[in-house]
């Protein structure tokens, strides 16, 4: 295992993804509880991230000294570097000039923490983001490498194997950045990359089996991965202990809810409860235009639905919930303030303290591609797997303003043009996410010699990493223009399509 010192750098999950893909599993705490952490995990190796603190400050955040007294090897990362530089006696002073952006470090000494990447003489671009600079090394250390704006840019000391540098090679950025963290934990470390999704379905399979014994579970499927695959796995683990709920809110798209029960049913053999709501759903958000009411509105009727549901198969002593690790990761907040609620998303978070039930989250420990590889592991199909996400509230946030039937079959037929003209053309994998939005407002048009006057048709598509930040996707113009014709000729009630080249921030993914 290799423990994460997360002193807040935004980028710190990152260096997690980098080291699993090594086939080494990594854990991320904050920097407030890394000496417990330290303790318990007994890891083989440490990495201390980046931050936006300054360890000239008093009130610095550090690492456990423990960390540079047990003999494991610690690797630090911009202020990684200088809390590790700090605190083994070297010195570090504010930077005349921060350095931002790319930048070039030259190798000025051989390691064996570059074999086989990087080479002394030579030069190779890195990404940097600090202001302050190692100015004295501590004892025992080596100067690796410099850079225009700081002759000590990378530190290390083979006998201790600790290294340190001031760039961040866990960016994509930095090219060769992966191969160096490679190198600390397989070779510096000398870790075996046991980490695999084989392996992790063994371990969570006896992890479920022990937590839940005889009880039963109860699992919300939504149509997305996460749940899917957590399903399937629980389904290994404990047979028909477990009930999977499909609640059907009306706000899928075209077919979707029939696809997912032909898949656990027929495929998986899984025991699957399919609840048709939709006439529920539609009646409680009749009239309802405000994105936010009808998030809350379509949360509030899930649970009570999925909560009907439950009691009728007779309860059930656990609620099983698709959780990633993402959302488990205990964030570093040096303000203590609450963030702002930009979109209120909805999960079934009320449920278990509700109908006292304790929660199976088999799946808290994986990022979505760790999610995607299991799926693949466990059988599911390809094209499943590595679909687009799609949110809870589904289409009613894709029909701004109120929601009738009507809309939504509309939408439905676009969207799945729209898609497959993705998929066929061969973007679908470039794309993080992709759909249509039916806007409320009609245009007039002019279809063979009469003139109409119809629903106006977006297209969103998005390049993305986590979905916190998005660049919309660049189709070609004739690849839009087709895909127009096609749901003008054959959606009725749309004549107009247009394109969303809204980039996040500004914008949202979705248009509500
Ligand atoms: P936004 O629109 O906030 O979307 O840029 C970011 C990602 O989150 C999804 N999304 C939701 N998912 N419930 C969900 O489960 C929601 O209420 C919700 N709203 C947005 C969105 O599809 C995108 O992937």
């Amino acid at each position: 295992k290799v423990l994460i010192v997360d002193f807040g750098s935004q980028v710190t999950q990152l260096i997690a993804r980098r080291v699993r893909e090594e086939g080494v599993y990594s854990e991320i705490v904050p920097f407030q509880k890394a000496e417990e952490a330290f303790r318990t995990m007994r890891p083989k190796a440490v990495i201390l991230s980046g931050g936006p603190a300054s360890v000239l400050d008093a009130s610095a955040p550090l690492a456990p000294q423990a960390i540079y007294e047990a003999g494991v090897p610690v690797l630090g990362i911009c202020y990684g570097e200088q809390a590790m530089a700090q605190q083994l006696g070297g010195k570090v002073e504010a930077g005349h000039h921060r350095e931002f952006g790319r930048a070039e470090v030259e190798i000025t000494a051989d390691s064996p923490f570059f074999e086989g990447v990087w080479v002394k003489g030579e030069k190779y671009p890195v990404w940097m983001s600090h202001g302050d600079r190692v100015t004295e090394l501590p004892e025992g250390f080596r100067v690796l490498g410099k850079a225009p704006g700081s002759p000590i840019s990378i530190i290390g000391d083979d006998a201790r194997r600790f290294y340190a540098m001031q760039f961040h090679p866990e960016v994509v950025h930095t090219p060769h950045g992966a191969a160096l963290l490679r190198n600390f934990v397989r070779k510096i470390a000398g870790l075996t990359g046991d980490w695999t999704m084989r392996a992790f379905r063994e371990e969570a399979i006896e992890k479920i089996r022990a937590q839940v014994g005889k009880g039963r579970v109860i699992c919300g499927l939504s149509g997305g991965v996460d749940s899917a695959v957590a399903a399937v796995l629980l389904h290994e683990a404990i047979g028909d202990q477990l009930t999977c709920v499909l609640v059907d809110h009306g706000l899928m798209r075209l077919a979707e809810a029939k696809k997912v029960v032909a898949m656990f049913r027929d495929s998986y053999n899984i025991p699957l409860v399919h609840v048709d709501a939709s006439d529920t759903f539609l009646k409680a958000l009749e009239g309802v235009d405000d994105p936010e009411v009808k998030r809350k509105t379509i949360g509030k009727l899930f649970i009570d639905v999925f909560e009907a549901e439950a009691k009728k198969v007779g309860g059930a002593d656990f609620l099983a919930q698709g959780t990633l690790y993402p959302d488990v990761i205990e964030s570093v907040s040096f303000t203590g303030g609450p963030s702002v609620t930009i979109k209120s998303h909805h999960n079934v978070g009320g449920l278990p303290a509700r109908m006292n039930m304790k929660l199976v989250e088999p799946l808290r420990e994986l990022f979505k591609d760790e999610v995607r590889a299991l799926g693949r592991e466990l059988g599911l199909p390809d094209m499943f797997v590595g679909r687009h996400p799609f949110p809870g509230p589904g289409l009613a946030i894709r029909v701004p303003g109120a929601i009738t039937k009507e809309k939504l079959d509309i939408l439905r037929l676009a969207d799945e043009i729209y898609i497959e003209e993705i998929r066929r053309c061969g973007l679908y994998d470039d794309i993080w996410q992709a759909f249509a939005v039916l806007l409320p407002v009609k245009t007039v048009g002019v279809m063979g010699d009469g003139r109409t006057y119809e629903y106006v048709v977006g297209l969103r598509a998005v390049t993305s990493v986590d979905g916190m930040t998005a660049d919309f996707y660049p189709f070609d113009m004739r690849f839009l223009g087709m895909v127009a014709t096609r749901i003008i000729n054959e959606v009725k009630g749309v004549n107009r399509v247009v394109y969303d080249v809204t980039s996040k921030p500004p914008g949202t993914i979705e248009w509500e």
